[in-house]
């Protein structure tokens, strides 16, 4: 016979897509972008910035694109100089890789590898130096 109710929960991580704020871990500024930032890194970090990133945050990195959410496009102008500190590369991998829900910007840590999103933040900040 079965003594009494089961009573454990099984917790589930909620994913980070999930989050309405970013999900990064406290020790991300701390984080160095592991590629060597070259031409090569760079051509490969354009690569996936056009095909991924450019609908929202536009060719330049304004913000712009046709996906843009305009009530936002201060946030997701990648080239404004007076976000840069709060933006380190760690930080940026962690935004990319797991998103966020309001305003949205899609997760990207199940369709990419930690390698191509590196390559993809250091093209993001050299968009700043590129105004
Ligand atoms: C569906 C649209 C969308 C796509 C696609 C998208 N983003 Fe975003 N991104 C946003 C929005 C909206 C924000 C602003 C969030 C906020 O208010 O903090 C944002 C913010 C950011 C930020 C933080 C900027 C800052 O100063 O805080 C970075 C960095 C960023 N995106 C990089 C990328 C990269 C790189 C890609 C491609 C791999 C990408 N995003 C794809 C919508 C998008």
């Amino acid at each position: 016979m079965v003594a009494g109710a089961i009573t454990a929960r099984t917790v589930i991580a909620e994913p980070a897509q999930t989050a309405a704020r970013w999900t990064i871990p406290a020790t991300a500024a701390e984080e160095n972008n592991p590629l060597p930032v070259n031409a090569a890194t760079l051509a490969g970090g354009k690569r996936f910035y056009v095909s991924k990133c450019e609908r929202c945050h536009g060719p330049e990195g304004k913000g712009n694109g046709p996906d843009a959410d305009a009530n936002y496009a201060a946030d997701m102008d990648l080239t404004n100089g007076a976000r840069a500190v709060r933006n380190p590369d760690g930080v940026v991998f962690y935004k990319i890789w797991n998103g966020r829900l309001t305003p949205k910007m899609p997760m990207f840590s199940e369709e990419l590898t930690k390698e191509q999103v590196w390559a993809i933040v250091a093209y993001a900040q050299s968009l700043r130096a590129q105004q």
